[in-house]
């Protein structure tokens, strides 16, 4: 199936890009920016694919309470106009969302399954629930692929992500507060886009939870980034009103991802072995 990917050079799309097994086209923010959608229509029309998987998105957490405009255009509004047109042309769309659509229930304490109802608490997490709704409706074949706090190598350069942060300030920090009271399950990008690819060869439209399994903080996960390392750099816990970030996150977001396996009969491995596998790639580039 003649794939092209958009937001082909970030994270995730270098991931598929790495494992799809047929004709892909991994496109740039340069060659198709989401936000000259006539320009992008005409550059898919001359591609002809018949599986569109976007990765383009405005992931800017904190930035989007300030502008929501910029966040719902390339978050909401751009994923419909693609699904529309995938949807008159029999393509297939690929979309990912995020466990951001959920936070809103102070109490949670058990994974969230796609039949729960969402509730955002940032513009950002507004934002991509908008698109992943515009997408369902507006195109048959379709899937929606919600997931969490992504890392892995990128085309792009210049892309971070957590760990890469956490590296980063070890190189001159014994000791760093790091917030310990969101759960949540951060993923490696080539793990998932091993499901995706295999979630995307199957008729099972629909939405799906795909992170990898377990959970933890953002404090438990800088603490196994130091321990895989070897670096003697300290993670103290901090709570997110101490930090202090512009848009609230979910205090907890883990993602079932029971519907995922069942349907293609393969669970992400769990997040120590994915966090891991990406320093020993990391180390090796
Ligand atoms: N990253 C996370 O923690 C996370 C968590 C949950 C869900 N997700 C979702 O997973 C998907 C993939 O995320 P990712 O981590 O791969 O993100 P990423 O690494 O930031 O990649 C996104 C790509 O989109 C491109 N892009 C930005 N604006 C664009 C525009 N106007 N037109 C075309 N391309 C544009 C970026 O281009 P440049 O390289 O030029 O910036 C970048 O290459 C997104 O839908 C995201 O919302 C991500």
């Amino acid at each position: 199936m003649k794939t092209v990917i958009l937001g082909g050079y970030g994270q995730l799309g270098t991931a598929l890009e790495k494992f799809s097994p047929e004709t892909v086209v991994a496109l740039s923010r340069k060659n198709a920016d989401l936000t000259n959608i006539d320009q992008l229509f005409a550059k898919l029309e001359s591609l002809s694919p018949e599986v569109l998987i976007n990765c383009a998105a405005y992931n800017l957490v904190d930035q989007a309470e300030a502008e929501p405009d910029a966040a719902f255009a390339m978050n909401s509004d751009a994923p419909a106009r693609l699904a529309e047109w995938c949807e008159s042309r029999g393509i297939i769309f690929v979309h990912f969302s995020t466990d951001y659509v959920f936070g809103g229930d102070p109490n949670r304490d058990v994974p969230y399954r796609e039949e729960d109802a969402p509730l955002p608490v940032s513009r950002y997490g507004e934002s991509k629930l908008a698109g992943e709704r515009n997408v369902l409706a507006a195109c048959h074949q379709s899937f929606v692929i919600r997931t969490c706090g992504l890392y892995g190598p990128s085309r792009s350069p210049g892309k971070g992500n957590f760990i890469k942060t956490m590296l980063k300030l070890a190189e001159t920090r014994d000791e760093l507060k790091i917030v310990d009271d969101q759960r949540c399950t951060p993923t490696f990008t080539e793990d998932l886009a091993e499901v995706t690819l295999k979630l995307i060869s199957t008729p099972a439209f629909g939405l799906y939870h795909a992170t990898n399994s377990g959970s933890m903080t953002w404090c438990e996960l800088a603490k196994e980034v130091f321990r895989l390392r070897n670096l003697s750099t300290v993670a103290h816990p901090i709570t997110s009103e101490q930090y202090g970030a512009v848009a609230q996150r979910p205090a907890y977001s883990v993602l079932d991802c029971s519907k995922l396996s069942e349907t293609i009969q393969v669970s992400l491995p769990t997040w120590q072995s994915a966090v891991e596998r990406y320093l020993n790639l990391a180390e090796s580039e």
